[in-house]
C-alpha cells in the first residue's frame, strides 16, 4: 500500500536514549515508520517522558499489575493489537517478553544488546553487568548487537553487529559510554536495513 508507515512499538525500562536515537533517525532518514506506542515496565522513566513529549502513546505495563502471568501477557498482546503494531523494538527493556507475545510477533521483535553476541548474553547480562564481564574477561574489543528475539534470552539471529575497542584504562562506565554511542547509530542502521533493505 502506498505511503504505508510501519507501526513500531518500543519497549523501554530506563533513559530511552536508544528510543530517542531511533525517533530522530526516522525523521532524519525519512524512514517509512512511526512509533505507535512506547511501553515500559516503569511508570516514570526517561523513555516515557520522551514519548509523552512527542505525542506517542506512553503505556505503563508491569507484571506486578496482574494476578497471573497469563493476564499480563494477554494485556500486552491486546495493547499491541489495539495500536496496530507491526514491529516491536526492545530498547533497554530489562524484562523478558512473554512467550505468547514472542510467538505472535515471530521475527517481528528486535533487541539491542550492549555486547558482541553470542558472547556476554543471557540472563543477568544487562546494562553495566555486561561491561563488567567484558572487562573481567580481558577482551580487547566489545560492541553492540541488534538481533531478532526468540523465546531464548539473547539467542535470536543477528541482524547487525558493530565492534568498538576496549581501552587498557577502561572502567565499566567508560566502556558503557563507548558502546552506547555505537548503539545510537547501529539501531537506526538495523531499522533501516529491516525497513528498506540498506544500511547507511
Ligand atoms: C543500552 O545499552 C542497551 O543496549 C541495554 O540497556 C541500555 C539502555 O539504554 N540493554 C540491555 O542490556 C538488554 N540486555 P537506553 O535506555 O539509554 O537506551
Amino acid at each position: 500500500m502506498a505511503n504505508h508507515k510501519t507501526r513500531l512499538a518500543v519497549f523501554c525500562s530506563g533513559t530511552g536514549s536508544n528510543f530517542q536515537s531511533l525517533f530522530h533517525a526516522i525523521e532524519e532518514r525519512r524512514l517509512p515508520a512511526e512509533f505507535a506506542l512506547c511501553l515500559s515496565n516503569r511508570s516514570e522513566c526517561g523513555a516515557i517522558v520522551f514519548a509523552r513529549q512527542h505525542g506517542i502513546p506512553a503505556i505503563h505495563l508491569s507484571e506486578k499489575q496482574y494476578e497471573t502471568h497469563e493476564a499480563f501477557s494477554s494485556a500486552m498482546l491486546k495493547t499491541l493489537e489495539e495500536h496496530d503494531v507491526d514491529y516491536i523494538l526492545l530498547a533497554g527493556y530489562l524484562r523478558k517478553v512473554p512467550e505468547t507475545v514472542v510467538d505472535a510477533y515471530t521475527y517481528r521483535i528486535l533487541n539491542i544488546h550492549p555486547a558482541l553476541l553470542p558472547d556476554f548474553g543471557g540472563e543477568g547480562m544487562y546494562g553495566i553487568n555486561v561491561h563488567k564481564a567484558v572487562l573481567e574477561a580481558g577482551c580487547k574489543e566489545s560492541g553492540a548487537t541488534v538481533h531478532y528475539v526468540d523465546p531464548e534470552y539473547d539467542k535470536g539471529p543477528v541482524l547487525l553487529q558493530k565492534k568498538v575497542p576496549v581501552m587498557p584504562d577502561d572502567t565499566p562506565e567508560s566502556l558503557a559510554a563507548r558502546v552506547l554511542e555505537c548503539e545510537h547509530k547501529l539501531y537506526p542502521d538495523a531499522l533501516e536495513k529491516l525497513l528498506v533493505g540498506n544500511e547507511s
